[in-house]
């Protein structure tokens, strides 16, 4: 087993005869929400970016068999190419030994709570087909820090037979919220939600399609399919977020999910704790498969 001191972590844990460790994220007591409040018992679960993996202990104690997904240690994660920071990145990407007190962290972990989680390295945007079909698919906090979100996804769904999990963060800048609304009329007075309405709003849907009574209008918040750049070269604390890709509408990643045979989508919100104190709006999505599975997961994309 690694030592503590080989350890680098990124979640908050309480080891048994050690106390807490603290971590960049405290998820104790909040997992069924960051999970979007899925059942495990009995199902084998892909967990894509797992970390120091305590949402791995986690599954596993709700009865899930765990296949802890992260990036092989002769990989380079999507780190920006941004032209000024050339150097900053050039060391980032060989910092190896961060990865590897990563890794460390997740074995230090299971040994101390008796974890069975398969740990497995690779690609995400090539996962191999030995790691056999799964009941469920997780993208913690994971999609962005990609570069290619939609491929990544594409992956996953090749192998998962019933659920995927996308958990990321809600932003609180204005920048972000204005993505959400870009180009939206000005929200109205709420419309009813009676029996009736719902169907006239059907026979609307029948007879017009979808865009004439879209479902934004039931009162849920207002959103498009957008996702937003986040590097900015203006930002003086952008040589810290080198790893930080894109901010997603949840309604951007339904789409995505919908393509790729996932369309019945349920979208949740929460707060988590980060390391700072401060509580971060977070979104999951949890989207079931709606078209048959592909009779094979191995070959060239698109599979
Ligand atoms: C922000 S952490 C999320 C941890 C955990 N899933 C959670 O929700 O708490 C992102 C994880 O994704 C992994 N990761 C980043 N890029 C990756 C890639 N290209 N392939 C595989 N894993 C990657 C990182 O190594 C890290 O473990």
């Amino acid at each position: 087993m690694p030592r503590l001191e080989d350890c680098w972590f990124y979640h908050t844990f309480d080891f048994p005869n050690i106390g807490v460790i603290p971590g960049n994220w405290d998820l104790r007591g909040r997992v069924e929400a960051y999970l979007g409040h899925v059942h495990f018992a009995g199902k084998r679960v892909l967990e894509l970016g797992t970390a120091s993996g305590f949402l791995a202990l986690e599954m596993e104690k709700r009865g899930a068999d765990v296949v802890a997904f992260d990036i092989a240690e002769n990989l380079l994660p999507d780190l920006v190419p941004h032209a000024s920071h050339l150097p900053i990145h050039a060391m980032q990407l060989s910092d190896n030994d961060f990865y590897r007190r990563l890794r460390n962290s997740f074995h230090f972990a299971q040994e101390q709570f008796g974890g069975h989680a398969t740990h497995v390295t690779g690609n995400i945007y090539d996962l191999a087909p030995s790691i056999g079909l799964v009941d469920v698919s997780t993208f913690g906090s994971i999609l962005m820090h990609l570069r290619d979100p939609f491929l990544a996804l594409a992956n996953a769904a090749r192998f998962t037979r019933e659920t995927m999990i996308i958990t990321d963060r809600n932003y609180e800048t204005p920048e972000y919220h204005a993505m959400l609304r870009a180009g939206q009329p000005a929200p109205v007075a709420p419309m009813p939600s009676s029996w009736a309405f719902r169907g006239y709003r059907k026979l609307g849907k029948l007879l017009f399609g979808d865009e004439i009574f879209p479902s934004q209008s039931l009162g849920k918040p207002l959103e498009v399919p957008a996702m937003m750049f986040l590097p900015n070269i203006a930002d003086p604390e952008l040589k810290q977020k080198l790893n930080s890709w894109f901010a997603y509408s949840p309604l951007v990643l339904q789409r995505m999910l919908g393509i790729l045979g996932f369309a019945d989508c349920t979208l949740t919100y929460h707060t988590q704790k980060y390391f700072s104190g401060e509580e971060l709006q977070m979104f999951t999505l949890v989207a079931r498969r709606t078209e048959a599975q592909r009779s094979r997961i191995d070959g060239p994309y698109p599979w």
